[in-house]
This record gives structure tokens, C-alpha cells and sequence, in this order.
């Protein structure tokens, strides 16, 4: 998209609702305190400039606007786009800001940019705009913890740790092996971004207040200047649909969800009871006023912020459940409910990349705790199984001399020739886990 110029054109405020004709008394203080939406849709204002020049496209290839209506007009919104302080707080919202300040400024020309549109249609067009943008930088951020986690696992190849399950030892594998984990669950939700991002992609612009105009605008004008793959299926769907919101804020929550997980371990991990992992300096905190503490607060608030994203999702569903179509003035508060979801999905998955990225794992402890003899009770019995004991008896044989494990000690360098056996593809092993990462790596290539 071209880069608007850096002037800044004078408006003057003259704020009357655009439905004033109907209703000239206005609305009553309380009512408009409770109506208007610029302290929500501001954000919106370059991406509804853009919707706003596609729709003087269209209104000029259906001949409503001549040639030179329209170049006038697509260059004052282009000169408007850095401008978002030209909005008033009298405007209603931003899409009746942008119309304002092109009437102020053109006149008759401005007055005309409404013609076949509504601010239902409007509004739709510049949220999924709006959406793609915040869909690439949450889809940026969840690549850059693969990278991460995908870089400590190459490092840590053959470092052994218990597996657990119950949050009991279970079984050696490696830690390379424990991240992969991980990654293969955000490499889901890489997937989840882009499906998406694909529910996003679609225009509703020409959709109009419901029921399209009788103009003869051409959607796919508008569709094809705004980069959208397809325009609407169906005019009152177009403005009444916001199932990509529910979709992008359900690929956030899931993936925070995921990113708690690997949290908590992280908090587990780096406590002195486990001490498996040490958090980078840049990446830890202190007490104000326990002078001897490191505190994971990063990992606790990734934790944390998954909680804002489950809510925004029940919200957002919960708004939508029951409307009738078309448009109700409820779907206003659909950027209430999704705004910060971004940002903060953006900042956890930052953050924590850094501190997955420069964590050191604790060698000394990590050979220590793998080397309990316990990890090994599966192998016994497998060993069992291998010379003809059904596995029933071989368990309730191997079950017998447990808790008495130092009865049991196998050698030292049994955790290591127990993960080296475990070479099924997707298991511990060191060729299982190098073919893992390849898998991880192929999925973050800048390509995609
Ligand atoms: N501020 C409104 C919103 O965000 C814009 C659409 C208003 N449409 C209407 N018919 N009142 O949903």
C-alpha cells in the first residue's frame, strides 16, 4: 500500500450524527455517553481509510463518482491516514469521523463517499482488515518461541530428564524430546492462526446495511484493492458475521493455553525442589523485599494472560449467541472483547521466546534426577517380556521390588541405553528427535 503523505489537513469539528435528518433533537447526554464508540473503534481509523478509498473505487467504476470525484477523494483519505487525531470526540464513531472530515474538507464530493455503503458493512470490512494485521503479529510471535524452543533442543540432543506423568517420574527421555513436545503443539496452533486468517479473508464491503444497494457497485472492486481472496457470500451474513473474530480470539486462547503449560513446567523447573532449569537474569525478577529471590513473574504472567483470552472468547460467543440477523448494535462491542487478546498473546509469546531462548539447564541435577532407578521399571519388565514372561506377571514381578529400589539399581548408564532404545519415530531417541526437529523447522521457514 502506497505510504500516505506526512501533511496534515485541516478539519474543522462539526460533529452531527449522520442520521440526523431523522432524528434532529439528538440524543439525550447519558445516551450518547453510552452509544458512542470512538474510545473503542479509534484504533480503527487507518484501516477504515482504506476500506474507505476501495469504496471510492467501486463508487467510480460503477460511474456514481466521476473520475475526478474520485481522485479527489482518494487522495484526502490518503493524506488523512496518519492522522487519527483529526477524529473529535463529538464524532459518533470512526466511521462517521472519516466522513466528517471529507465533507469539511471536499464538500458535495465528501458528502457523497456514504453513497451505497453503511457503516455495517464499513465496520466489518475495516475489523477484518484490522484482524489480518493482528493475526500476522500473534502468527510472528508463536513462530519466534518455535525457533526458540526448536535452537534449545538442538543444544540438548542427549540431555537426559525424567518424564513424568501425575508429575511423577515415568520414564528418561531427553530434553530435546520434552521441547519438541511442545513445539509440536504450537506448530498446531501456527495452523489454527492461518485457518484463521482464512475466515478473515473474505470482504464484506458492498454488502451495504444488509441487502447490497441498488447502485450496481461491483464487490469484487473493493475485494481485490484491499488483498481480501474472496468477497461475500451473502449480504446479510457479510455485516452480521463475526465468526473470524471468534476464530482468531479461539487460535489465541488455545495458544496461550498451550503456553501456560510450558509455564508452569518452566516455574516447576526452576524452583529449587527441581532446579532443572536456571532462568536467564533478563527474564527473572526479584523481591522488593526478600533479598535473596529470582522469581519466574515472566512465566507466571504467560501463565496469567491466558485467562484474558478464554474470557474475551466466552464474551465474544456470548454477545453473538442469539442475535438476530442482520446487525444489532451489540456487535459494537466486539473490539471490547478482542482487543487486548492480541497484544497480549503478542507479549507473552515475546517474552517467553527470550527466556526459553537463554534459559540454562542444570546438567548436575538433570543426571542426578535421571539417574533414579525407578525411570527404569518399564525397561525391567520389557526385558522380562523380551525373554517370554507375559508382561502381566513381568509388571507384577517388577512392581514387587518397588518401592525397595536400591535393591533394583540398574548401572549408571542405564537411562541413557533406555532412551536410545526408544527409537520409534516421534520417541526419544536421538534419530526420533532429530527427525522432530527437522519437522519443527520446516514449519517456521519465513515462507509460510
Ligand atoms: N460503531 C458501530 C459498531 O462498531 C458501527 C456500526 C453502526 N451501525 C448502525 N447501524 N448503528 O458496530
Amino acid at each position: 500500500m502506497a505510504k500516505p503523505k506526512a501533511k496534515k489537513p485541516k478539519a474543522k469539528p462539526k460533529a452531527k450524527p449522520t442520521w440526523a435528518g431523522r432524528l434532529p433533537g439528538g440524543l439525550a447526554p447519558e445516551a450518547w455517553d453510552f452509544l458512542h464508540s470512538l474510545p473503542h473503534d479509534r484504533f480503527l481509523w487507518p484501516y477504515d481509510i482504506d476500506g474507505t478509498r476501495a469504496h471510492v473505487s467501486a463508487l467510480t467504476a460503477a460511474k456514481i463518482l466521476t473520475a475526478a470525484e474520485g481522485k479527489a477523494l482518494r487522495k484526502e483519505l490518503l493524506s488523512m491516514k496518519a492522522h487519527p487525531e483529526l477524529i473529535e470526540d463529538t464524532d459518533e464513531d470512526v466511521h462517521s469521523a472519516i466522513e466528517r472530515v471529507l465533507t469539511v474538507r471536499l464538500g458535495e464530493v465528501g458528502a457523497k463517499v456514504h453513497t451505497g455503503r453503511s457503516r455495517n458493512d464499513q465496520v466489518a470490512t475495516a475489523l477484518r482488515l484490522w484482524n489480518k494485521d493482528a493475526l500476522l503479529g500473534v502468527h510472528k510471535a508463536v513462530s519466534k518461541l518455535l525457533r526458540s524452543l526448536v535452537s534449545q533442543a538442538e543444544q540438548n540432543i542427549s540431555t537426559l530428564v525424567p518424564g513424568y506423568t501425575h508429575l511423577q517420574r515415568a520414564q528418561p527421555v531427553t530434553i530435546a524430546h520434552w521441547l519438541c513436545a511442545h513445539g509440536f503443539a504450537f506448530a498446531r496452533d501456527l495452523d489454527r492462526l492461518e485457518a484463521a486468517k482464512n475466515t478473515t479473508d473474505v470482504s464484506p464491503l458492498g454488502a451495504g446495511a444488509l441487502a447490497t444497494s441498488t447502485l450496481g457497485l461491483d464487490p469484487s472492486v473493493a475485494q481485490n484493492e484491499l488483498g481480501f481472496a474472496e468477497t461475500f457470500g451473502n449480504s446479510i451474513d457479510a455485516v452480521s458475521d463475526r465468526d473470524f473474530l471468534a476464530d482468531s480470539v479461539y487460535a489465541c486462547a488455545m495458544a496461550l493455553t498451550h503456553l501456560s503449560r510450558l509455564a508452569e513446567e518452566i516455574v516447576v523447573w526452576s524452583s529449587s525442589e527441581f532446579g532443572f532449569v536456571k532462568l536467564p537474569d533478563r527474564y527473572a525478577t526479584g523481591s522488593s523485599m526478600m533479598p535473596q529471590k529470582k522469581n519466574p513473574d515472566v512465566a507466571e504472567l504467560a501463565r496469567g494472560s491466558t485467562g484474558i483470552a478464554v474470557g474475551a472468547l466466552t464474551g465474544l460467543l456470548v454477545t453473538l449467541k442469539a442475535l438476530p440477523l442482520a446487525y444489532d448494535r451489540d456487535l459494537q462491542t466486539d473490539k471490547q472483547h478482542v482487543r487486548d487478546v492480541f497484544t497480549t498473546t503478542i507479549g507473552a509469546f515475546t517474552a517467553m521466546s527470550g527466556l526459553i531462548g537463554g534459559m540454562k539447564l542444570d546438567a548436575g541435577r538433570l543426571r542426578e534426577a535421571s539417574a533414579d532407578p525407578s525411570l527404569l521399571a518399564t525397561d525391567m519388565a520389557e526385558d522380562l517380556v523380551r525373554s517370554g514372561t507375559p508382561f502381566r506377571q513381568a509388571h507384577e514381578e517388577v512392581g514387587k521390588r518397588f518401592p525397595r529400589s536400591s535393591k533394583t539399581s540398574p548401572p549408571k548408564s542405564a537411562p541413557r541405553a533406555s532412551v536410545r532404545a526408544r527409537s520409534t519415530s516421534g520417541g526419544p531417541a536421538r534419530s526420533s528427535v532429530e527427525g522432530q526437529i527437522k519437522k519443527l523447522r520446516k514449519r517456521i521457514q519465513p515462507t509460510r
